[in-house]
């Protein structure tokens, strides 16, 4: 029978999903919870924040959903797996033990040592005295070190830190000032590690995995990977440099090790495990686990996709990933985010978005930071929209997406005009 849906989030990784669901024979209605205009294009959007996981559970209670599918960390960290499958009802993620693998440094970078999994050499610190000897030590012939807080901090609580003055602001900020609250009661200093970044996607059942599909982020807000970071400027699928060799290294060295390590530890996962790796010279490193999809990875991965994502979700739900062959299309997809400016600090929001009508079908344009009013589009967030092509190849991908955005237009927009560079470069 066709089943009732509801996916948690209102972003464009949350667009993504519910685009792809709504393809699948096997989807009969869809919800969305908050959602967002574009969303709301292919699916019911209710008034029901992320963090509300009573009133999310007493929503699916009420409307017979069958399958509740979480986008965003969030409500994963409140519980809300636990929550759910406490009262009998189907949801996709981790539990909230299992989502420490994104909640909490600590915990994932212990699990990794304790595992021999490959990640930065480090040191956990809460005494700032100590924390500060230990970079003053460190910090010598030119090395550069890495400073994260513990918990969450929306891509916010990592510094790298070049000389001894920023090392010291950054253990200042998160120990002393308490800017990153409790997120940062704990801080791990790290290696700096030299490479590129590949993020690897993979869904897990509590035993067996079973991986997606490669990506590439673009973290940083201008070209040549300059300025701060953000969310993700922009993605595109398979980059060039994780070859089928490194495949196997990663799924041997890490992936398998990751899903034995935390059923042995007790929190068997389920759900997405997204490894952010850095590809080093001496072979894959994680830099970070995350629980859930990528955004905007995810607006890649979707359209890369033939197999039916709802029969992917229910199997990982029913713990039956064993034999799935997960299909994807040839060729290559590419996304580039429209952001507001001032993004990633303080912007404007309420700036009407032109262009949109008359687009070509062989664009896809995801919402993230949306408004709807009076018939029209005005931005509502940092990250605005996703624009996606496919091509036959990431340089045919690219090109499209670059001719696709000309008559899309708010004011300040600002977007990388180098996303895929990389790949193409190769
Ligand atoms: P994380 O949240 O730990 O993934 O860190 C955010 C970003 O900081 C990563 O995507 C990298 O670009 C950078 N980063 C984190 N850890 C390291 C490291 N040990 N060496 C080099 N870059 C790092
Ligand atoms: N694009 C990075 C993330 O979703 O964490």
């Amino acid at each position: 029978m066709a089943k009732r849906v509801l996916v948690i989030g209102q972003g464009g990784r949350e667009h993504a999903l519910v685009w792809k669901l709504a393809q699948s024979p096997n989807v009969d209605k869809i919800y969305a919870a908050p959602g967002n205009p574009g969303i709301a294009e292919l699916a019911e959007c209710i008034d029901i924040k992320i963090d509300d996981i009573e009133g999310l559970l007493e929503f699916a209670q009420n409307n017979c959903i069958d399958i509740t599918i979480v986008g965003p960390e969030l409500p994963l960290m409140l519980g809300i797996v636990d929550k759910f499958r406490a009262n009998n009802l189907k949801i996709f993620g981790p539990t909230k033990g299992a989502a420490q693998l994104e909640g909490s440094k600590v915990f994932t970078k212990n699990l990794f040592k304790k595992y021999a999994i490959p990640t930065a050499d480090y040191e956990v610190f809460d005494d700032i005295t100590l924390a500060k000897d230990y970079v003053k030590d460190y910090l010598v012939d030119g090395k550069k070190l890495v400073i994260k807080v513990d918990g969450l901090a929306q891509g916010k609580g990592v510094v790298i830190a070049t000389n001894m003055e920023e090392a010291y602001l950054a253990l200042d900020s998160m120990l002393l000032s308490k800017d990153f609250g409790e997120a940062g009661n704990n801080v791990i200093i790290e290696e700096f590690l030299e490479g590129e970044e590949v993020s690897v996607f993979a869904v897990c059942d509590g035993q067996d995995y079973i991986t997606l599909i490669s990506a590439q982020d673009h973290k940083s807000i201008y070209d040549n990977d300059e300025g701060p970071n953000t969310g993700g400027m922009g993605a595109y699928v398979n980059p060039p440099i994780y070859n089928d060799g490194l495949h196997k290294e990663v799924g041997k060295t890490i992936l398998d090790k990751v899903v034995t390590a935390m059923a042995e530890e007790g929190y068997p996962y389920t759900g997405v495990l997204y490894a952010g790796l850095m590809i080093t010279e001496a072979g894959p490193k994680v830099l970070e686990f995350n629980a859930r999809f990528g955004d905007p990875e995810t607006q890649v991965i979707m359209p890369m996709l033939k197999t039916d994502l709802l029969d992917i979700i229910e199997k990982t739900c029913n713990n039956n990933l064993k034999g799935l062959t997960v299909e994807l299309f040839s060729g290559s997809a590419v996304c580039v985010v429209l952001s507001a400016s001032g993004y990633p600090g303080e912007y404007e929001k309420g700036l009407l978005i032109e262009g949109l009508n008359n687009l070509s079908e062989d664009v896809l344009v995801f919402q993230a930071g949306t408004m709807a009013k009076d018939g029209r589009l005005f931005t509502n967030g940092g990250r605005v929209l996703g624009l996606v092509c496919l091509g036959q190849d990431i340089e045919e991908a690219v090109t499209k997406v670059y001719e696709h955005i000309k008559p899309i237009n708010f004011a300040g927009m600002h977007y990388r005009t180098d996303i895929g560079k990389k790949a193409i470069d190769r």
